[in-house]
């Protein structure tokens, strides 16, 4: 049920990206866009499509919004996995743009493919002029220097530090890196159907971090071929982690508290939200 609702929006999403790609052409580094953007679980988009839906929003501006926010994501981990960065061979199962092309190529696919986002959220489609500034400019935050790149700093910089994070460092870290891309979706999906954001952006920011705990579980417990990934690599680059400050129980913990959490900000909608009360647990218990 769930896992059908989640298949087909992966694949709606997928065949969307690439109609928006077909319009740049075939370029080499076009070809390395639609690499980087395949596959995928699409949380991030089928969190558009399902706020979208309880906020009554039109299902076409929150398609364009899914795939704008999925470039986003893609370019993020073009870029997480170059060698100067955290050094990955394998992303979504398959070679990372840097080992299948080069280093120059990985820049500049992430640099096409943010750019390609905000392209998207211009298209009248989105809705009034007003809708669009207000998406651009929310997900510029999300993505850039206060939120994103603000954490996948702090994530850097904590590598070469001498002594771990602490919890609540932590906790700030994980917002800003993984934290603000995942609330993005639940104010865009609000906002195109005319909705108040605050609900649904209190229990995006509790599966965020939930999320992320979920990652770092998966970097400890996980099996690398249904990630698609390399894993272990936390507790090998010495990071500070909900795993490695909680343990393993006290992190399946943490994670459980927040999906309550979650569950208790949909309040307002009932049986509306049944589908986003199921992805909060998908969230904590997937293997990929
Ligand atoms: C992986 O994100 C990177 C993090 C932000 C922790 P996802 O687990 O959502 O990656 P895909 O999109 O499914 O590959
Ligand atoms: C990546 O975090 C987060 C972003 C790309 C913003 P990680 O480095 O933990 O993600 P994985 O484990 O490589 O997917
Ligand atoms: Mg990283
Ligand atoms: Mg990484
Ligand atoms: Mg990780």
């Amino acid at each position: 049920m769930f896992l059908d609702d989640l298949k087909a929006a992966q694949d709606a999403i997928s065949a969307h990206l690439t109609h928006c790609l077909a319009g740049l052409g075939d370029a080499p580094v076009v070809d390395a866009m639609r690499y980087a953007v395949s596959g995928g679980k699409r949380l991030r988009g089928f969190l558009v499509l399902e706020t979208a839906k309880i906020a009554g929003a039109d299902p076409r501006a929150a398609m364009q919004a899914a795939a704008a926010v999925e470039c986003i994501h893609a370019y993020s981990l073009v870029h997480d996995d170059m060698p100067c960065m955290d050094d990955d061979d394998l992303r979504r199962g398959l070679p990372t743009v840097h080992r299948k092309w080069d280093e120059a190529t990985a820049v500049l696919v992430g640099d096409g493919l943010q750019t390609l986002a905000f392209d998207l959220l211009a298209d009248p489609v989105i809705g009034s002029a007003e809708i669009r500034v207000a998406l651009i400019g929310a997900l510029a935050k999300a993505a850039g220097a206060s939120g994103m790149v603000l954490g996948q700093a702090q994530d850097m910089a904590a590598e070469k530090a001498t002594t771990p994070l602490d919890l609540s460092a932590v906790t700030e870290l994980q917002a800003n890196k993984t934290g603000a891309l995942l609330e993005w979706p639940a104010f865009a999906g609000a906002t195109l159907g005319g909705a108040d954001p605050a609900p649904l952006t209190a229990y995006a920011r509790a599966i965020g971090l939930a999320f992320q705990i979920a990652d770092d579980i998966l970097d400890v417990t996980g099996d690398p071929e249904k990630a698609g990934k390399r894993l272990g690599k936390d507790e090998a680059a010495g990071k500070a982690t909900f795993v490695s400050l909680l343990g393993l129980d006290g992190a399946r913990a943490r994670a459980a508290a927040l999906i309550d959490e979650a569950e208790a900000a949909l309040a307002p909608y009932d049986d509306k939200a049944h589908v986003l009360k199921d992805l909060a647990r998908y969230i904590t218990s997937r293997d990929q």
